[in-house]
């Protein structure tokens, strides 16, 4: 059986590679989605990817998931830590959600020890750098069976 897997990156994660590296690593976002592509490639699952910096584009594009994924790995950058709205669209599609982060945001500043999307996600992977996509990725595809 073949899967359909979005993966949503959200504001500043087009900046990966130059942004705080000693956080986020030397990776540019396409270096990172290039080898998860060719990773999922090899258990018969195809990616498609988005990024945006602007909430409503996220929302819309879970949304449009609903006809066109199985699954959702989504890195929301700083939108995990307020963004009401992205909670609700989540929670609104039966699709099922992997939140994503390079770092681990619990070691980090306060701020972002809470997530607001948490609860509604099927689980939540954080603090393996790049390797966390591919983490995300395995517990998907073991999710859906
Ligand atoms: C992040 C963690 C967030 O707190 C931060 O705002 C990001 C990236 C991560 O991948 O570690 O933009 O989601």
């Amino acid at each position: 059986m073949s899967y359909k897997i979005l993966v949503l990156n959200g504001p500043n994660l087009n900046l990966l590679g130059t942004r705080e590296p000693e956080i986020y690593g030397s990776d540019t976002l396409d270096d990172i989605l290039n080898d998860l592509r060719e990773y999922a490639r090899e258990r018969d699952v195809e990616i498609t990817s988005f990024q945006s910096n602007s909430e409503g584009a996220l929302i819309d594009a879970i949304h449009a998931a609903r006809d066109s994924a199985d699954g959702i790995i989504f890195n929301p950058g700083a939108f995990t830590h307020y963004s009401i709205a992205l909670r609700d669209a989540i929670a609104g599609v039966t699709v099922p959600v992997v939140e994503a982060h390079l770092s681990n945001v619990h070691a980090r500043e306060e701020f972002r020890h809470k997530s607001v999307l948490s609860a509604v996600c099927l689980g939540v992977i954080g603090g393996f750098g790049r390797n966390s996509y591919f983490l995300a990725l395995d517990g998907l595809i073991r999710h859906l069976g």
